[in-house]
């Protein structure tokens, strides 16, 4: 039998129900409270965070397939748990925790939740709902892409001279902390407004990419980059590539058509390989610490109440965020 806290038999949640319309197709709905099945918690949701991928799916990224409609997006949310089912292992009831939805059933703006114990960590005291919500997506995928130039986020690691693009993006603002921890010397680019807060999260060098220089990805020293993690579907090969050192490699995580290409038909030992992330429950674990003991911070673009969520939504859709841009229920 599921055990269970105080919830209401029904709650507000945002969903959409075809796809395209951006901001404007999101309405708010009176629906049932879901029941955990036997592996799952409900959550009541605190604050969620917006992804790319999020709007990405709207637009119909994966048309045919996902979603099913109507559809409430958003997988990055942290709450509190309120009930249990049967077969749940760890988490209780009253247990502050993160979760990262499964993209095809999502479901994380809304009141309640209901979500497989195996995508949700306990969140350690003193992490705010709002810095955890913007955890999960952006920081597995800046975790897993540094792990891929083989990065040690103990400070054992000798560390290499690497680009991160996009350093003032949602994935960008936690992987230039992550970098920094692996003793890298990074170099990042962002636009001009953004130069300051991405010097400030620990960059060695920040290049303006509107600028001659930031287009070329030229650094003050002249000296070529070991690995480029390439964050920004803007990013070319041809542009890596003369910047590059021999052997280096680009970790594209953002990637266009001609990258795609480019990982497929590139022979040299100047690489770009592309990746993409895979929910890691004991990555999200690992971030949590590294924030608990103050060696990583989310950077918050805004918050938005609950009842504006359209805002949020049309921030994330801008790709102009600085950081992460949270909804807060
Ligand atoms: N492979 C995977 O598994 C995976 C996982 C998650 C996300 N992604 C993809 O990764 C990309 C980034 O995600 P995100 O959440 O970081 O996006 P985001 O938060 O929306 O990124 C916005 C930031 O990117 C900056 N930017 C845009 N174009 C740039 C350029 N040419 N050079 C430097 N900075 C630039 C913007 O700066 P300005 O405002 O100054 O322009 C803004 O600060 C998305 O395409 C997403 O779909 C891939």
């Amino acid at each position: 039998m599921a055990t269970a806290g105080t919830k209401p038999s029904t709650m507000r949640a945002v969903q959409y129900s075809g796809y395209g319309g951006g901001a404007a197709a999101l309405k708010y709905v009176d629906i049932p409270v879901p029941s955990p099945k036997k592996d799952e918690v409900l959550i009541r949701i605190e604050a969620a965070s917006i992804n790319p991928a999020d709007w990405n799916i709207q637009k119909g990224l994966l048309r045919p397939f996902v979603p099913k409609f109507p559809f409430i997006p958003v997988t990055d949310v942290a709450g509190e748990v309120v009930e249990v089912g049967p077969a749940v292992q760890e988490l209780k009831v009253g247990d502050k925790v993160v979760s990262k939805l499964v993209f095809w059933k999502s479901g994380g703006l809304a009141e309640y939740v209901a979500a497989s114990e195996s995508i949700t960590v306990a969140r350690p005291a003193g992490i705010s709902a709002a810095d955890a919500a913007g955890l999960p997506l952006a920081g597995f995928t800046a975790l897993q892409a540094l792990r891929a130039i083989g990065t040690k986020f103990d400070g054992t690691g000798s560390g290499s001279n690497i680009l991160i693009t996009a350093g003032s993006g949602g994935i960008g603002t936690y992987a230039v902390q992550l970098a920094k921890l692996g003793n890298h010397n990074v170099t990042a680019t962002c636009g001009a407004r953004n130069l300051e807060v991405v010097a400030n999260i620990g960059a060695d060098e920040v290049l303006d990419y509107k600028t001659p220089e930031g287009a070329a990805l030229k650094n003050s020293s002249g000296k070529k980059y070991d690995y480029i993690v390439n964050i920004t579907s803007d990013g070319k090969w041809s542009a890596f590539k003369p910047a590059l050192n021999f052997p280096g490699r680009v970790v594209d995580i953002a990637s266009n058509f001609w990258n795609f290409v480019a990982s497929i038909l590139t022979f040299s030992k100047k690489k770009l390989s592309i990746m993409i992330a895979s929910m890691e429950k004991e990555d999200l674990r690992f971030l949590l610490d590294l924030m608990k003991e103050g060696k990583l911070k989310t950077v918050v673009d805004s918050r938005h109440p609950f009842e504006k969520v359209a805002d949020a939504w049309e921030k994330s859709m801008s790709g102009h965020a600085t950081g992460k841009v949270i909804v807060e229920m």
